[in-house]
Protein backbone atom coordinates (compact mmCIF):
# COMPACT_ATOMS: atom_id res chain seq x y z
CA UNK A 1 0.00 0.00 0.00
CA UNK A 2 1.38 3.66 -0.97
CA UNK A 3 1.57 6.14 1.86
CA UNK A 4 -1.97 7.13 2.87
CA UNK A 5 -1.71 10.80 4.29
CA UNK A 6 -3.85 11.85 6.92
CA UNK A 7 -5.64 14.41 4.47
CA UNK A 8 -4.86 15.57 1.56
CA UNK A 9 -7.12 18.43 -0.19
CA UNK A 10 -9.42 17.75 -3.18
CA UNK A 11 -8.91 20.87 -5.87
CA UNK A 12 -10.64 19.63 -8.86
CA UNK A 13 -13.59 22.35 -9.82
CA UNK A 14 -12.46 26.19 -11.12
CA UNK A 15 -9.59 26.54 -9.29
CA UNK A 16 -7.12 26.60 -11.41
CA UNK A 17 -9.14 28.77 -13.38
CA UNK A 18 -10.02 31.66 -11.30
CA UNK A 19 -6.31 31.93 -9.99
CA UNK A 20 -4.71 32.30 -12.97
CA UNK A 21 -7.43 34.94 -13.54
CA UNK A 22 -6.38 36.30 -10.52
CA UNK A 23 -2.77 36.43 -11.90
CA UNK A 24 -3.93 37.57 -15.73
CA UNK A 25 -5.60 40.46 -14.48
CA UNK A 26 -2.75 41.36 -11.80
CA UNK A 27 -5.53 41.44 -9.20
CA UNK A 28 -3.78 39.59 -6.92
CA UNK A 29 -3.89 41.17 -2.94
CA UNK A 30 -7.69 41.69 -1.42
CA UNK A 31 -9.02 43.88 -3.43
CA UNK A 32 -10.38 41.96 -6.31
CA UNK A 33 -13.55 40.82 -7.18
CA UNK A 34 -13.21 36.83 -5.76
CA UNK A 35 -13.54 38.58 -2.19
CA UNK A 36 -16.70 39.63 -2.71
CA UNK A 37 -17.65 36.60 -4.96
CA UNK A 38 -16.41 34.20 -2.29
CA UNK A 39 -18.44 35.90 0.70
CA UNK A 40 -21.02 36.04 -1.04
CA UNK A 41 -21.32 32.54 -2.40
CA UNK A 42 -20.36 31.06 1.29
CA UNK A 43 -23.37 33.33 3.44
CA UNK A 44 -25.19 31.77 0.67
CA UNK A 45 -24.18 28.29 1.68
CA UNK A 46 -24.74 29.05 5.08
CA UNK A 47 -27.85 30.55 5.10
CA UNK A 48 -26.88 34.04 6.41
CA UNK A 49 -26.97 37.31 5.28
CA UNK A 50 -23.17 38.27 5.93
CA UNK A 51 -19.61 36.85 5.31
CA UNK A 52 -16.27 38.02 5.95
CA UNK A 53 -13.45 36.65 4.59
CA UNK A 54 -10.05 36.60 7.07
CA UNK A 55 -6.52 34.88 6.55
CA UNK A 56 -7.10 31.70 8.55
CA UNK A 57 -9.59 30.07 11.13
CA UNK A 58 -8.01 31.44 14.47
CA UNK A 59 -7.94 34.81 12.85
CA UNK A 60 -12.05 34.54 12.22
CA UNK A 61 -12.77 33.24 16.12
CA UNK A 62 -10.79 36.84 17.42
CA UNK A 63 -12.20 38.55 15.03
CA UNK A 64 -15.55 37.37 16.12
CA UNK A 65 -14.63 37.87 19.81
CA UNK A 66 -13.24 41.52 19.06
CA UNK A 67 -16.97 42.16 17.34
CA UNK A 68 -18.62 40.87 19.89
CA UNK A 69 -16.76 43.30 22.31
CA UNK A 70 -14.81 40.62 24.23
CA UNK A 71 -11.60 41.65 26.72
CA UNK A 72 -10.26 42.01 29.49
CA UNK A 73 -12.02 40.94 32.73
CA UNK A 74 -14.78 39.05 30.51
CA UNK A 75 -14.92 34.89 30.59
CA UNK A 76 -15.60 33.17 27.64
CA UNK A 77 -16.60 29.60 27.40
CA UNK A 78 -15.45 27.02 25.49
CA UNK A 79 -15.27 23.11 25.25
CA UNK A 80 -12.14 21.42 27.05
CA UNK A 81 -11.47 19.22 23.62
CA UNK A 82 -10.88 21.07 20.56
CA UNK A 83 -7.89 22.51 18.67
CA UNK A 84 -5.61 25.55 20.67
CA UNK A 85 -6.66 27.88 18.37
CA UNK A 86 -10.38 28.54 20.00
CA UNK A 87 -8.14 28.91 23.39
CA UNK A 88 -5.66 31.28 22.21
CA UNK A 89 -8.12 33.46 20.03
CA UNK A 90 -9.84 33.90 23.13
CA UNK A 91 -5.97 35.05 24.93
CA UNK A 92 -6.08 37.39 22.23
CA UNK A 93 -8.23 39.59 23.46
CA UNK A 94 -7.10 39.23 26.90
CA UNK A 95 -10.41 37.38 28.47
CA UNK A 96 -10.06 34.20 30.33
CA UNK A 97 -11.08 30.82 28.36
CA UNK A 98 -13.22 28.94 30.98
CA UNK A 99 -13.44 24.96 30.17
CA UNK A 100 -16.25 22.01 29.83
CA UNK A 101 -15.56 19.08 29.37
CA UNK A 102 -16.56 16.81 26.54
CA UNK A 103 -19.47 14.53 26.41
CA UNK A 104 -18.93 10.94 25.81
CA UNK A 105 -21.13 10.74 22.80
CA UNK A 106 -20.21 13.40 20.57
CA UNK A 107 -17.31 14.58 21.75
CA UNK A 108 -18.83 18.12 21.93
CA UNK A 109 -18.71 20.29 24.69
CA UNK A 110 -21.36 18.88 27.27
CA UNK A 111 -23.96 21.10 27.77
CA UNK A 112 -25.14 19.76 30.77
CA UNK A 113 -21.93 20.91 32.25
CA UNK A 114 -22.14 24.43 30.79
CA UNK A 115 -24.34 26.46 33.56
CA UNK A 116 -22.34 25.44 36.59
CA UNK A 117 -19.34 27.68 34.66
CA UNK A 118 -21.10 30.66 33.98
CA UNK A 119 -20.27 33.51 36.15
CA UNK A 120 -21.01 37.39 36.24
CA UNK A 121 -18.10 37.74 34.34
CA UNK A 122 -19.42 35.57 31.36
CA UNK A 123 -19.93 36.84 27.71
CA UNK A 124 -19.74 34.48 25.36
CA UNK A 125 -20.48 30.74 25.02
CA UNK A 126 -17.78 29.57 22.10
CA UNK A 127 -19.16 25.85 21.12
CA UNK A 128 -16.97 23.59 18.68
CA UNK A 129 -18.53 21.28 16.30
CA UNK A 130 -16.38 18.67 16.65
CA UNK A 131 -15.20 16.75 13.47
CA UNK A 132 -18.33 18.23 12.10
CA UNK A 133 -20.99 17.24 14.45
CA UNK A 134 -23.23 20.55 14.90
CA UNK A 135 -23.44 21.05 19.31
CA UNK A 136 -26.52 20.97 20.84
CA UNK A 137 -27.48 23.86 19.96
CA UNK A 138 -31.26 24.28 21.52
CA UNK A 139 -29.28 23.89 25.15
CA UNK A 140 -26.89 26.13 24.34
CA UNK A 141 -29.32 29.16 23.47
CA UNK A 142 -31.36 28.11 26.52
CA UNK A 143 -28.84 29.24 28.25
CA UNK A 144 -27.76 32.19 26.33
CA UNK A 145 -31.28 33.48 26.52
CA UNK A 146 -31.04 32.92 30.64
CA UNK A 147 -27.55 34.34 31.38
CA UNK A 148 -27.66 37.17 28.39
CA UNK A 149 -24.52 35.78 27.08
CA UNK A 150 -23.71 35.70 23.39
CA UNK A 151 -23.24 32.61 20.87
CA UNK A 152 -19.73 32.19 18.51
CA UNK A 153 -19.99 29.14 16.75
CA UNK A 154 -16.21 27.86 15.95
CA UNK A 155 -17.22 25.72 12.79
CA UNK A 156 -13.59 25.43 11.90
CA UNK A 157 -14.37 21.86 11.14
CA UNK A 158 -18.18 21.63 10.40
CA UNK A 159 -18.87 23.40 6.83
CA UNK A 160 -22.29 22.46 5.54
CA UNK A 161 -23.20 20.18 8.70
CA UNK A 162 -27.13 20.74 10.15
CA UNK A 163 -28.26 20.59 13.15
CA UNK A 164 -32.16 20.38 13.28
CA UNK A 165 -32.50 20.94 9.28
CA UNK A 166 -30.50 24.56 9.77
CA UNK A 167 -26.93 25.13 8.53
CA UNK A 168 -24.22 25.73 10.20
CA UNK A 169 -23.24 29.50 10.42
CA UNK A 170 -26.76 29.80 10.91
CA UNK A 171 -26.82 28.62 14.85
CA UNK A 172 -25.25 31.24 16.63
CA UNK A 173 -25.11 34.88 16.67
CA UNK A 174 -21.49 35.12 14.77
CA UNK A 175 -19.90 31.72 13.12
CA UNK A 176 -16.16 31.23 12.33
CA UNK A 177 -14.64 28.67 9.59
CA UNK A 178 -11.23 27.45 9.31
CA UNK A 179 -10.70 26.78 5.19
CA UNK A 180 -7.16 25.20 5.96
CA UNK A 181 -5.80 22.62 3.81
CA UNK A 182 -7.33 19.52 5.50
CA UNK A 183 -10.51 21.10 6.24
CA UNK A 184 -13.96 20.00 3.85
CA UNK A 185 -13.72 23.07 2.14
CA UNK A 186 -10.20 24.63 1.72
CA UNK A 187 -8.08 28.06 -0.11
CA UNK A 188 -4.71 26.59 1.53
CA UNK A 189 -5.18 28.90 4.46
CA UNK A 190 -8.26 30.93 5.01
CA UNK A 191 -11.28 31.75 7.49
CA UNK A 192 -14.60 33.29 7.26
CA UNK A 193 -17.42 34.73 9.48
CA UNK A 194 -20.75 34.48 9.17
CA UNK A 195 -23.92 36.43 10.80
CA UNK A 196 -27.04 37.73 10.54
CA UNK A 197 -26.39 40.65 12.40
CA UNK A 198 -25.08 43.90 10.37
CA UNK A 199 -24.00 45.18 13.08
CA UNK A 200 -21.20 42.26 13.69
CA UNK A 201 -20.51 42.17 10.17
CA UNK A 202 -19.23 45.76 9.85
CA UNK A 203 -17.34 45.36 12.91
CA UNK A 204 -15.81 42.40 11.78
CA UNK A 205 -14.99 44.61 8.47
CA UNK A 206 -14.36 47.64 10.11
CA UNK A 207 -11.37 45.76 12.36
CA UNK A 208 -10.08 43.10 10.22
CA UNK A 209 -8.98 45.95 7.46
CA UNK A 210 -6.81 48.20 10.23
CA UNK A 211 -10.25 50.26 11.19
CA UNK A 212 -9.87 52.00 8.09
CA UNK A 213 -13.30 53.71 8.12
CA UNK A 214 -16.45 52.02 6.13
CA UNK A 215 -17.29 54.91 4.51
CA UNK A 216 -15.51 58.16 3.20
CA UNK A 217 -12.51 58.46 1.61
CA UNK A 218 -8.80 57.76 3.47
CA UNK A 219 -7.79 60.44 5.41
CA UNK A 220 -5.13 57.95 7.54
CA UNK A 221 -6.80 59.32 10.66
CA UNK A 222 -7.64 55.52 12.62
CA UNK A 223 -10.17 55.77 16.08
CA UNK A 224 -9.43 52.44 16.91
CA UNK A 225 -6.88 49.50 17.11
CA UNK A 226 -7.52 46.93 14.17
CA UNK A 227 -5.47 44.51 12.79
CA UNK A 228 -4.69 43.55 8.80
CA UNK A 229 -7.16 40.10 8.19
CA UNK A 230 -7.64 40.43 4.83
CA UNK A 231 -7.88 37.54 2.60
CA UNK A 232 -6.02 37.32 -0.57
CA UNK A 233 -8.23 37.75 -4.12
CA UNK A 234 -6.18 34.52 -5.16
CA UNK A 235 -7.44 32.44 -2.07
CA UNK A 236 -10.31 34.02 -2.32
CA UNK A 237 -10.82 31.94 -6.19
CA UNK A 238 -9.74 28.97 -4.68
CA UNK A 239 -12.28 29.26 -2.60
CA UNK A 240 -15.16 30.10 -4.28
CA UNK A 241 -14.34 27.00 -6.68
CA UNK A 242 -14.93 25.60 -3.72
CA UNK A 243 -17.95 26.00 -2.40
CA UNK A 244 -18.93 25.59 -6.03
CA UNK A 245 -18.52 22.28 -4.88
CA UNK A 246 -18.81 21.90 -1.34
CA UNK A 247 -22.09 19.80 -1.49
CA UNK A 248 -20.07 17.51 -3.70
CA UNK A 249 -17.24 17.32 -0.92
CA UNK A 250 -19.63 16.87 2.19
CA UNK A 251 -21.07 13.81 0.51
CA UNK A 252 -17.78 12.27 -0.49
CA UNK A 253 -16.84 12.58 3.49
CA UNK A 254 -20.42 11.41 3.96
CA UNK A 255 -19.37 8.16 2.35
CA UNK A 256 -16.15 7.72 3.83
CA UNK A 257 -17.29 8.16 7.34
CA UNK A 258 -20.06 5.20 6.71
CA UNK A 259 -17.59 2.68 5.46
CA UNK A 260 -15.88 3.54 8.12
CA UNK A 261 -18.42 2.51 10.79
CA UNK A 262 -19.49 -0.45 8.64
CA UNK A 263 -16.18 -1.74 8.18
CA UNK A 264 -15.31 -1.07 11.77
CA UNK A 265 -18.27 -2.05 13.74
CA UNK A 266 -18.00 -5.17 14.65
CA UNK A 267 -13.91 -5.00 15.56
CA UNK A 268 -13.95 -5.41 19.87
CA UNK A 269 -12.31 -2.57 21.71
CA UNK A 270 -12.94 0.26 19.03
CA UNK A 271 -15.45 2.90 19.19
CA UNK A 272 -16.14 6.17 17.20
CA UNK A 273 -18.17 9.44 17.55
CA UNK A 274 -21.70 8.89 17.98
CA UNK A 275 -24.47 10.85 15.33
CA UNK A 276 -27.39 12.47 16.70
CA UNK A 277 -30.36 11.90 14.98
CA UNK A 278 -31.27 15.56 14.74
CA UNK A 279 -27.80 16.38 13.03
CA UNK A 280 -26.34 16.43 9.42
CA UNK A 281 -22.65 15.44 10.51
CA UNK A 282 -19.76 16.03 7.85
CA UNK A 283 -17.40 13.79 9.31
CA UNK A 284 -14.21 16.62 8.59
CA UNK A 285 -12.23 13.59 10.19
CA UNK A 286 -12.89 10.25 11.24
CA UNK A 287 -11.83 9.25 15.19
CA UNK A 288 -11.73 6.51 16.66
CA UNK A 289 -10.93 5.46 20.49
CA UNK A 290 -9.37 2.37 21.29
CA UNK A 291 -10.38 0.41 24.87
CA UNK A 292 -6.76 -1.33 25.70
CA UNK A 293 -8.53 -4.51 27.15
CA UNK A 294 -11.06 -5.08 24.58
CA UNK A 295 -9.22 -4.14 21.31
CA UNK A 296 -5.54 -6.16 23.12
CA UNK A 297 -3.21 -3.24 21.81
CA UNK A 298 -2.57 0.07 23.26
CA UNK A 299 -3.80 3.10 21.17
CA UNK A 300 0.15 4.03 20.83
CA UNK A 301 1.01 0.39 19.90
CA UNK A 302 -1.71 0.88 17.17
CA UNK A 303 -0.19 3.87 15.26
CA UNK A 304 3.31 2.45 14.94
CA UNK A 305 1.52 -0.10 12.90
CA UNK A 306 -0.61 1.57 10.97
CA UNK A 307 2.91 3.50 10.09
CA UNK A 308 4.67 0.43 9.58
CA UNK A 309 1.73 -0.11 6.90
CA UNK A 310 1.94 3.21 5.19
CA UNK A 311 -1.13 4.71 7.12
CA UNK A 312 -0.65 8.27 8.66
CA UNK A 313 -2.89 8.92 11.65
CA UNK A 314 -2.79 12.02 14.61
CA UNK A 315 -3.90 11.73 18.33
CA UNK A 316 -7.09 13.27 19.32
CA UNK A 317 -6.04 16.51 20.79
CA UNK A 318 -4.86 17.57 24.13
CA UNK A 319 -7.49 19.08 26.41
CA UNK A 320 -6.83 22.54 26.88
CA UNK A 321 -6.97 21.89 30.95
CA UNK A 322 -3.20 20.31 29.90
CA UNK A 323 -1.83 23.00 27.92
CA UNK A 324 1.05 24.82 29.46
CA UNK A 325 0.57 27.93 27.91
CA UNK A 326 -3.07 28.17 29.10
CA UNK A 327 -1.70 27.26 32.58
CA UNK A 328 0.81 30.15 32.16
CA UNK A 329 -1.76 32.23 31.05
CA UNK A 330 -4.06 32.10 34.49
CA UNK A 331 -6.61 29.62 32.99
CA UNK A 332 -8.20 27.39 35.93
CA UNK A 333 -6.81 24.10 34.72
CA UNK A 334 -7.67 22.47 38.28
CA UNK A 335 -11.04 20.18 37.56
CA UNK A 336 -11.79 16.65 36.16
CA UNK A 337 -11.97 16.48 32.44
CA UNK A 338 -12.13 12.75 32.62
CA UNK A 339 -13.91 12.54 28.65
CA UNK A 340 -11.27 14.56 27.32
CA UNK A 341 -8.78 12.96 28.65
CA UNK A 342 -9.79 9.79 27.35
CA UNK A 343 -10.17 11.03 24.26
CA UNK A 344 -6.66 11.99 23.80
CA UNK A 345 -4.92 9.07 26.21
CA UNK A 346 -6.99 6.41 23.67
CA UNK A 347 -7.90 8.38 20.46
CA UNK A 348 -6.59 8.97 17.02
CA UNK A 349 -7.87 9.81 13.81
CA UNK A 350 -7.71 8.06 10.59
CA UNK A 351 -6.96 9.07 6.78
CA UNK A 352 -9.67 11.32 6.37
CA UNK A 353 -9.60 13.13 2.85
CA UNK A 354 -12.59 13.50 0.55
CA UNK A 355 -11.18 11.41 -2.25
CA UNK A 356 -10.19 8.44 -0.51
CA UNK A 357 -12.07 5.18 -1.50
CA UNK A 358 -13.62 2.54 -0.50
CA UNK A 359 -10.80 -0.05 -0.78
CA UNK A 360 -8.22 1.82 0.84
CA UNK A 361 -10.81 2.50 3.66
CA UNK A 362 -11.69 -1.00 3.76
CA UNK A 363 -7.95 -2.09 3.68
CA UNK A 364 -6.87 0.25 7.06
CA UNK A 365 -9.62 -1.58 8.43
CA UNK A 366 -8.37 -4.47 7.64
CA UNK A 367 -4.98 -3.65 9.02
CA UNK A 368 -6.60 -2.58 12.28
CA UNK A 369 -8.62 -5.79 12.46
CA UNK A 370 -5.89 -8.07 11.87
CA UNK A 371 -3.67 -6.26 14.77
CA UNK A 372 -6.36 -7.18 17.64
CA UNK A 373 -4.68 -9.92 19.68
CA UNK A 374 -8.51 -10.73 20.51
C1 LIG B 1 -11.72 23.63 16.05
C2 LIG B 1 -10.72 24.50 15.35
N1 LIG B 1 -10.70 25.82 15.63
C3 LIG B 1 -9.87 26.64 15.03
C4 LIG B 1 -8.96 26.21 14.09
C5 LIG B 1 -7.98 27.17 13.52
O1 LIG B 1 -8.08 27.33 12.14
P1 LIG B 1 -6.79 27.82 11.31
O2 LIG B 1 -5.81 26.70 11.32
O3 LIG B 1 -7.35 28.09 9.96
O4 LIG B 1 -6.28 29.03 11.98
C6 LIG B 1 -8.95 24.86 13.75
C7 LIG B 1 -8.00 24.38 12.73
O5 LIG B 1 -7.61 23.33 12.51
C8 LIG B 1 -9.84 23.98 14.40
O6 LIG B 1 -9.85 22.66 14.13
Amino acid sequence: MNFIPVCEPLLNGNEKKYVADCMDTAWISSSGKYVKAFEEKFAQYCDVKYAVGVCNGTQAIHLALRALGVGKGDEVIIPNFTMIATAFAVCYTRAMPVFVDAEAETWNIDVEKIEEKITNKTKVILPVSIFGHPCEFDKIHELARKYNLKILEDAAESHGSEYKGMKTGSLADITAFSFFANKNITTGEGGMIVTDDEDLYDKCRYYKNLCFPLEGGRTYKHNDIGYNYRISNIHSAIGLAQVEKADEYRAMRINNANIYRRELADIEGISMQNTKDDVLHVHWMNGILINPEKYGRTRDELIQHLKDNGIDTRLLFLGMNKQPSLLKYGCDCTNEYSVSDNLHENGLYLPSSSGLDETTIIKICEVIRAYSTL
